[in-house]
C-alpha cells in the first residue's frame, strides 16, 4: 500500500555512491528495487507480432521546434539522430497534434497529409541509425517507432495565445494557466464525435509515415484524460458519474483503430495513460472518493485498472503509465530538484514522488494480464543510479520497459552507457533542474540547457 508521506521533507539529490542511495531509501521507508547487475536491460521483449530489443525506451518529449506547418525541423531530426543512436530499443515521439487548432504550441509537430513525407523521412532516418546502433551493441532485433497523437484540450493554443477547449469548467485548472472562464470554449458531444474520425485519419497517415504504432493520449490533461475525470461533465455522452461515458470518446477511438488495423496486425494501438492525477474528487482521477481532500489527493486505482482492462480487452496490449497533470502541479510527472520560475519546493521528499510514479505503474503491471506490456515512467531523477533503478524493476516484474524523458534530453545515450559500462555517465547525466519545463512554459524550443550546448545560450 501507498502511505503518502507528509513526514519527510524535501531534499535535493545528493548520493554519491549507489550505497548513499539506498541508505536514503531505507531512511524514507521507500521500497524501490535497486540492482547492481543491468544485464536484464538486454533482454527483448515481445507485443503481438513486435519485438522490442531491451528494457529501455525514450518517453515522448516535445520538443517545439516544428515548422509552422507542423514538420519537423532540422532541430527535430538533430534531437531524433541523437535519440536513434543511443541504443534504446523503443523510442515514443513525443506528442503530435492531430490538427493545427488543437496544438499547445505553434511550434509543435502536426501530423497531415500535406506533410507526411516529411514524417516518412525522419522515421527512415532514425530507423537506419537506430539499426546500426543497435547493431553494434550486438541486438538482433529492430528499434521501434511509436508516435504519440494529441488533442491539446484545455491547453491548446491558437496564433500563440490561449484557447482552452474544455470537457467542463475547473476554475482551479484555469487559474494555474492565468486564463478567464470566458476564455476558450466548452467541448460540444458533437464536436467530440467528429474528432473520432481525424484520429482515425492521423493514425492512418501515422502507418503511411512509417510509425510502428499510434499512442492516443491520454494523460496529463490534455482532452482525452480530461475527460476520465469529466464528472462535472452534465448531460453528456461522455461525462458524467459514470466511468464507461467518462472513458467513451478514448475507447471509441481505440476499438475504431483496432477494426481498421485488424489485418495489419504489426501496427501496434497504443496509449500513454495517465492512471492518477492528484486532484481531490470528483475533479482527479486515480484518486479516493473523499470530500475535502487537500492536493495531493490519496490514490484510488480502481477506476484506472478498470479502464486498463478494458484496453486489454480491446486488444492493446502495451500502455505507457504515466501520472500527474505537470501544467497544474509538475512533481507528480516529473520529480526535480528545482522548480521552475515562480513555482514552490514541493512539500514530500523528491524520493518519494519518483517513487510514487514507479508504484503507480507497477499497481496496474500486478493487476492486468501478464502478457500486457506495461512502459513506466519516472527514472531521470535517479540519474547515474538510474540504470540500477531500472534493472531492480524489470527483475522485480514491476514494469516491463523503462522510459527515459528529461535523460533523454541530457544524455540521449545513457542506454549505451548502461549496455556497454554498466552505468550511466554522471557527468553527462539529467540533473532534475526543470530548465527543460523552464523553456516550455516559456513556449520556447525544448532541451537540456545544462547539458546540450545547442540548447545553453537558450535560457
Ligand atoms: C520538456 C518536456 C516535454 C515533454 N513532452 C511530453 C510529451 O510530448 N508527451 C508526454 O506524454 N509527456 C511529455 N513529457 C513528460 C515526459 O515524457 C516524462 O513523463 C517526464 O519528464 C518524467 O520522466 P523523466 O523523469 O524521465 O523525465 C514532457 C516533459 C518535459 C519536461
Amino acid at each position: 500500500m501507498f502511505v503518502h508521506p507528509s513526514s519527510h521533507a524535501f531534499e535535493p539529490f545528493k548520493y554519491k555512491t549507489l550505497e548513499d542511495l539506498k541508505n536514503e531509501l531505507k531512511r524514507l521507508s521507500i521500497s524501490l528495487p535497486i540492482s547492481s547487475i543491468t544485464e536484464n536491460l538486454c533482454e527483448a521483449i515481445q507485443s503481438k507480432h513486435i519485438i522490442i530489443p531491451n528494457r529501455l525506451s525514450i518517453q515522448p518529449m516535445e520538443g517545439f521546434d516544428a515548422t509552422l506547418n507542423g514538420s519537423p525541423s532540422d532541430l527535430t531530426f538533430r534531437r531524433y539522430k541523437r535519440y536513434a543512436k543511443g541504443g534504446v530499443g523503443l523510442i515514443w515521439f513525443e506528442a503530435t497534434a492531430i490538427s493545427e487548432d488543437c496544438r499547445s504550441n505553434d511550434h509543435q509537430l502536426v501530423l497531415s497529409e500535406d506533410n507526411v513525407q516529411n514524417f516518412k523521412q525522419l522515421t527512415s532516418l532514425i530507423r537506419d541509425q537506430c539499426d546500426r546502433t543497435l547493431k553494434s551493441l550486438g541486438f538482433k532485433n529492430r528499434c521501434r517507432l511509436i508516435l504519440q497523437l494529441n488533442h491539446s484540450g484545455r491547453y491548446s493554443k491558437r496564433k500563440g495565445h490561449k484557447y482552452p477547449i474544455r470537457t467542463y469548467h475547473n476554475d482551479e485548472l484555469d487559474n494555474a494557466i492565468s486564463v478567464k472562464r470566458e476564455e476558450g470554449v466548452i467541448i460540444s458531444d458533437n464536436e467530440l464525435k467528429e474528432i473520432e474520425e481525424i484520429w482515425i485519419n492521423k493514425a492512418i497517415l501515422a502507418k503511411e509515415a512509417g510509425f510502428d504504432g499510434v499512442d492516443i493520449k491520454a494523460c496529463h490533461g490534455y482532452l482525452i484524460s480530461e475527460l476520465l475525470s469529466a464528472r462535472d461533465r452534465k448531460d453528456s455522452k461522455y461525462g458524467g458519474k459514470s466511468l464507461e461515458n467518462r472513458s467513451k470518446l478514448f475507447l471509441d477511438i481505440i476499438s475504431l483503430l483496432q477494426n481498421k488495423f485488424r489485418k495489419d496486425s504489426d501496427f501496434l494501438i497504443t496509449s500513454r495513460v495517465g492512471v492518477y492525477d492528484g486532484i481531490p474528487y470528483p475533479k482527479g482521477f486515480g484518486v479516493k472518493r473523499i470530500a475535502d481532500q487537500k492536493f495531493p489527493a490519496s490514490i484510488d486505482l480502481e477506476e484506472p485498472v478498470d479502464l486498463v482492462n478494458k484496453l486489454y480487452e480491446l486488444d492493446v496490449k502495451l500502455l505507457n503509465i504515466t501520472a500527474g497533470n505537470p501544467h497544474y502541479v509538475g512533481h507528480i510527472t516529473r520529480p526535480y530538484d528545482v522548480p521552475i520560475k515562480g513555482v514552490k519546493l514541493p512539500q514530500e521528499h523528491p524520493l518519494f514522488s519518483a517513487y510514487r510514479i514507479i508504484y503507480l505503474a507497477s499497481v496496474i503491471k500486478s493487476l492486468t494480464p501478464r502478457d500486457m506490456i506495461i512502459i513506466g515512467s519516472g527514472y531521470s531523477y535517479f540519474r547515474q543510479f538510474a540504470g540500477n533503478l531500472a534493472a531492480g524493476v524489470i527483475q522485480k516484474g514491476m514494469a516491463d520497459i523503462c522510459g527515459f524523458g528529461r535523460m533523454s534530453f541530457a544524455n540521449p545515450e545513457f542506454a549505451k552507457q548502461i549496455f556497454q559500462g554498466k552505468t550511466i555517465d554522471k557527468a553527462k547525466s539529467c540533473i532534475a533542474c526543470s530548465k527543460c519545463s523552464q523553456f516550455m512554459r516559456e513556449g520556447k524550443s525544448t532541451g537540456c540547457a545544462v547539458r546540450d550546448p545547442e540548447y545553453r545560450n537558450r535560457e
